[in-house]
């Protein structure tokens, strides 16, 4: 069974409701047919419902049954902005400009999660990732104990004799441009959670990613990635995690064996954290255009789980999305 079936066979088990802030936008539309025919998740759809109504007709989806909202014309829209401001005062925000954005389908949805409406919220196939983080970071705030949100992107790799059966976590490919040294164990720590609650994997092996294995080369963006894992090992003591190690040494063993000797990981990590945003994000595109993986997001560390699209995401796409994050708020998965 592929990461992705185990992970659709968690859904069905403890259905969740998936909010949508692009309702009226067709893929989003057919995704939300499949998602409630297959009982994997129950849909809600943002948006004015003649449009939506429309919209399904013109893509052949059969939308009876789901709900749909309009923010504009919400009873609750009222209590949200309420909401948001007593949330946002604080950063000059006032109830006009909170019922402005309360209008806004993305506040709309964030503010459904963040109220307990909805579990989680899927978005991006119109919008762009700043726009769908933004309202997520300053609304639904990251969860007890951890200080940033962050990404994994699940590799599913057709090579089964690395990571998990074929499966590598990546962290961070999507949101913090430069991490600290700080950050960047904290984004080591999520992804391990993300890798055992999401995934499924028993025994997450982090590496933390560098040009330098054990030493090798000295340079302060070295001495970054080291200090990091000596954090993230006081963080969690009990992580099998290792770095400063190159890719080679993290995922071949007997380069592994040869560079890094004694290292609980070297060789057979399956998450691997790179030391920034434009490597993990170029790293992941290679991986899965070079090496034909296929690729799903997650954001972790959010108090709730709200996930991105990729704006050219297929229907298959946003139905996998929406299943990782209704497996994330069931709770098996940390986000
Ligand atoms: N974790 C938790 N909170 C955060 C984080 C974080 N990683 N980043 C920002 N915040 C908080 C801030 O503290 C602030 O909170 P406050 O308003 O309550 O004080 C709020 O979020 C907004 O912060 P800003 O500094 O105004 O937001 P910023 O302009 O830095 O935007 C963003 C944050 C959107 C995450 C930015 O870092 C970004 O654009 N990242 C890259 C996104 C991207 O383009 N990724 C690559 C493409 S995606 C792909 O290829 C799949």
């Amino acid at each position: 069974m592929s990461m992705m079936e185990r992970v659709r066979e968690k859904a069905r088990s403890n259905v969740k409701s998936i909010v949508f802030p692009e309702g009226d936008e067709p893929r989003t539309v057919k995704a939300a047919a499949i998602l409630a025919a297959e009982g994997l998740a129950v849909p809600i759809l943002l948006g004015n419902e003649e449009r939506i109504h429309k919209t399904a007709a013109e893509a052949g989806a059969d939308i009876s049954g789901i709900a749909i909202v309009d923010p504009a014309d919400s009873p609750k829209a009222q209590t949200y902005a309420e909401a948001l401001f007593e949330l946002r005062k604080s950063k000059g925000l006032d109830l006009k400009g909170a019922e402005e954005l309360t209008a806004d389908p993305m506040y709309y949805g964030i503010m459904m999660v963040k109220m307990g409406d909805a579990d989680g919220l899927v978005s991006g196939a119109v919008h762009t990732t700043g726009d769908m983080l933004r309202p997520a970071l300053q609304i639904i705030k990251t969860k007890p104990g951890i200080k940033i949100v962050s990404s994994s992107f699940l590799m599913d790799c057709p090579n089964k004799e690395i990571g998990d059966d074929g499966l590598l976590v990546y962290a961070d490919c999507v949101v913090m441009p430069n991490p600290t040294a700080e950050e960047l164990a904290q984004i080591a720590v999520s992804a391990a959670d993300t890798a055992k609650n999401l995934c499924g994997v028993k025994e997450p092996r982090v590496a933390l990613l560098s040009f330098s294995t054990k030493g090798s080369a000295k340079h302060e963006l070295v001495d970054k990635v080291q200090k990091a894992a000596a954090i993230a090992h006081e963080m969690a003591p009990e992580l099998l995690l290792d770095g400063e190690l190159q890719f080679d040494a993290a995922i071949v063993p007997e380069i592994g064996a040869s560079k890094a000797k004694g290292s609980p990981v070297a060789g057979r990590a399956n998450v691997l954290v790179f030391p920034d945003l434009q490597a993990g994000n170029i790293a992941y595109k290679i991986t899965q255009r070079l090496g034909g993986a296929e690729a799903f997001a997650v954001l972790q560390g959010l108090a709730k789980p709200c996930n991105d699209l990729s704006r050219g995401c297929s229907v298959e796409d946003i139905v996998n999305t929406a299943v990782l994050t209704a497996v994330q708020a069931a709770g098996s998965g940390e986000t």
